[in-house]
């Protein structure tokens, strides 16, 4: 029965060569994704372990990881206090798994988002990814909602995760071609992001006899795939529109949320603007841990949960386990405190204007900065597929090909590492950890002042040569 494959025992990580990991990754996890890796240069990725804004290599050398795993590493890292959260755990011998009873550690959690959220965001459900959390608020939705009402509303270039529960409202990238479980694509409306008069249309669309047949929308108040931030009053039209029509309001900061964009939440940056429903995670985790919440409003949670009855409509096993709840504890503590964010947008705005500077000299090749805070994005302008004499075997795909190129600098050139996604290749993802420091960010700029004296053209047509030829 055995394959014959050799073992691997946990100690023997580091002994790992990265020609190993390659093969154990492409053979037994993912081998296109693999083969993606490689074209970025990350199969000399030989990596040992990572503390703060750095991953460090078995040769000595780091890599600035600007990426934070997409928005789970704010804290960067393996932070010290974090670290030391587990380690009470472990000293403590604490509870992780309860299921009978008043859980502790995930009540304290409970308690402490109820004090940081405006008012009426007071009742958290855990869970252990994002998509969970999406699947979490759209069920208490439903059930919040009379049964007349059977659409929901996304929008355009909405990302809120990949299970198939999920997968109706995330509109970026065609991910869920092909999938249709869990709510009828049919019921999810899609109006275009930014576009308040959009949804007033679709209110009228769908309103027969005085009642909308909507039951909630959807939207991340900075959309992550292609850094599109909401426009100044945007969020707070939604929530009032919604509210006058009865429709509940999902934002998703599962990505942004916990001090990215400037403040704990993105939609605190607008006055008079709380959603029915907040879901975050990645960076509740502490960079260590997986969990999510979504957090409601006790009047809504009784509408939909409110009998004992219904009181276990809803759950899963791991959401909110000791340890992460511990760790969820000591990163709003660490976040929360009193100099925490004004020292990180401190620095983001001095990204900014190192940003905006780049910008300035290079204005042919960078079109426009993106986001906001610690999430940035810089659009590159590319050279024109036809001005050049490559010909890509994956032709539509030249924009990512250009990009890739800027990556695979960035990594092999300047131990940088950096990312983009396919739903806009000519964006460059910068997320630093929000306590990344000044310097980190010089570091940062210098090397893309340096790769932008490169020309863009060269770039491409070495990755060519070292990807395909
Ligand atoms: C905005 C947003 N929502 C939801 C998700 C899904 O989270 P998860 O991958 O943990 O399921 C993501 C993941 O990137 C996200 O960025």
């Amino acid at each position: 029965m055995l394959k014959g494959l050799k073992m691997y025992k946990l100690e023997e990580m580091n002994d790992i060569s990265a020609t190993d990991l390659n093969k154990s990754f492409s053979n037994y996890i993912n081998s296109p994704l693999s083969s993606i890796y490689k074209m970025l240069g990350l199969d000399h990725f030989d990596y040992s372990y990572a503390i703060g804004s750095y991953i460090y290599l078995k040769n000595g050398d780091k890599i600035l990881d600007f990426t934070s795993s997409c928005g789970a590493l704010n804290l960067g890292h393996n932070h010290p206090e974090i670290k030391k959260a587990e380690e009470f755990c472990l000293q403590n011998d604490i509870v992780e798994m309860l299921k009978f009873g008043n859980n502790k550690l995930q009540a304290m959690l409970a308690n402490n988002i109820a004090e940081i959220l405006p008012d009426n965001l007071d009742i958290s459900f855990f869970a252990v990814s994002g998509a969970e959390a999406n699947e979490a608020a759209l069920k208490l939705a439903k059930r919040a909602q009379p049964s007349y009402k059977k659409f929901y509303v996304r929008t355009t270039g909405s990302f809120h995760g990949k299970t198939h529960g999920i997968l109706p409202f995330t509109e970026s990238e065609n991910f869920n071609t092909g999938f249709h479980v869990g709510v009828n694509p049919d019921n999810v409306l899609t109006i275009p992001f930014n576009d308040i008069n959009a949804l007033k249309n679709l209110i009228k669309k769908y309103t027969d006899d005085g009642d909308n047949k909507i039951i909630a929308l959807m939207v991340e108040p900075l959309q992550g795939q292609e850094i599109c931030s909401a426009e100044h009053g945007y969020l707070r039209q939604i929530t009032e529109v919604c509210q006058n029509n009865n429709i509940l309001t999902i934002f998703d900061e599962i990505k942004v949320g916990l001090g990215r964009t400037g403040k704990l939440f993105t939609f605190l940056h607008e006055a008079n603007c709380v959603p029915d429903i907040l879901t975050f995670s990645k960076s509740l985790g502490g960079g260590r841990r997986a969990i999510s919440a979504m957090t409601t409003s006790s009047k809504l949670f009784k509408k939909s949960y409110g009998k004992k009855l219904h009181s276990t409509l809803h759950s899963t096993t791991f959401g909110g386990i000791g340890s992460s709840c511990a760790v969820a504890i000591k990163t709003l503590e660490i976040i929360t405190r009193e100099d925490f964010m004004s020292d990180s947008n401190n620095n983001s705005d001095y990204l900014y204007d190192k940003l905006a500077g780049l910008a300035k000299m290079f204005p042919r090749d960078i079109i426009e900065i993106r986001g906001q805070g610690f999430y940035r994005g810089l659009q590159i302008r590319f050279p024109h597929k036809k001005m050049t004499d490559i010909n890509l075997p994956y032709a539509n795909k030249f924009e990512i090909a250009c990009m890739g190129s800027i990556v695979r600098e960035l990594f092999r050139e300047y131990n940088i590492l950096t990312f983009f996604t396919g739903a806009a290749p000519d964006v460059l993802h910068i997320m630093p950890p929000i306590n990344t420091t000044k310097s980190e960010i010089d570091y940062f700029i210098n090397s893309l002042t340096d790769l932008f004296e490169k020309n863009i053209y060269i770039l491409l047509k070495k990755f060519i040569k070292g990807t395909i030829l």
